[in-house]
């Protein structure tokens, strides 16, 4: 089975997400495309909003994961790590994006439309897609501790 994945962003992230959310529909590792905003660089939304109802969506079980972008990719970052169980990064690099699912199993992946440039953007979100986290690995009990410092 392919993976849900939940795309959203404010609208200084608005065209990125527009791109890759378009490269996600088109690639045949991924199920559903869920989009919860912005509608368009006139829309105002602010990214909490946006990022904490992706997050949401990724805790209660509706999609698998979430990719979040922004300006910078930090305030959607902050925002959906504020919803419980998530694992939000930013990251702009390849080793970081691999290492974000092997290691921390980051559910949500968040980007900078100010900082990174659209083809490298779109490589890394299409190396995160095929990304598995392995539960018997020896990261397993450091991801577990941070669930555990949540309460769970
Ligand atoms: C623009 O509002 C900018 O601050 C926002 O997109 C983001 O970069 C915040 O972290």
């Amino acid at each position: 089975m392919g993976l849900k994945i939940v795309v959203g962003g404010d609208n200084a992230g608005f065209n990125y997400k527009e791109a890759l959310k378009a490269d996600l529909e088109a690639d045949e590792r991924v199920d559903e495309v869920i989009d919860v905003g912005v509608t368009g660089t006139d829309d105002d939304t602010y990214y909490p909003n946006v990022a904490t109802a992706a997050g949401e969506k990724v805790s209660g079980g509706e999609a698998d994961r979430a990719l979040l972008i922004c300006g910078t990719g930090l305030g959607v970052a902050i925002s959906a790590n504020k919803v419980k169980g998530i694992r939000a990064v930013t990251a702009h690099d390849i080793y970081s994006v691999q290492r974000s699912v092997l290691s921390n199993n980051a559910q949500v992946l968040c980007m900078g439309e100010r900082v990174v440039g659209l083809e490298l953007a779109r490589t890394l979100v299409k190396e995160w897609v095929g990304l598995e986290f392995d539960p018997n690995s020896s990261s397993a009990a450091k991801v577990d501790a941070i669930c555990a410092y949540e309460g769970d």
